[in-house]
C-alpha cells in the first residue's frame, strides 16, 4: 500500500528506509524524499514508521 502518493512510497519502502537506519520521518524524508512535496503523508509515515521499527 502506498504511503506517499507523492513519491510513490510503500510500506515496504518505509521498511527498507527503517533497516537502512531511518528512525523518524525526517530520516525517512532524507532517504526517500517522503513527505516533501504535499505532505500529507506524514501522519500515517510516522504511524508505519512506529510499527517497522518495532518490528525491525
Ligand atoms: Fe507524501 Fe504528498 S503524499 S508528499
Amino acid at each position: 500500500m502506498y504511503v506517499c502518493i507523492c513519491h510513490s512510497i510503500t510500506e515496504k519502502d518505509i521498511q527498507k528506509a527503517v533497516n537502512n537506519g531511518a528512525s523518524s520521518v525526517m530520516k525517512l524524508a532524507e532517504l526517500t524524499m517522503l513527505g516533501t512535496q504535499c505532505g500529507n503523508c506524514t501522519k500515517y509515515a510516522d504511524q508505519v514508521l512506529s510499527r517497522c521499527v518495532c518490528k525491525s
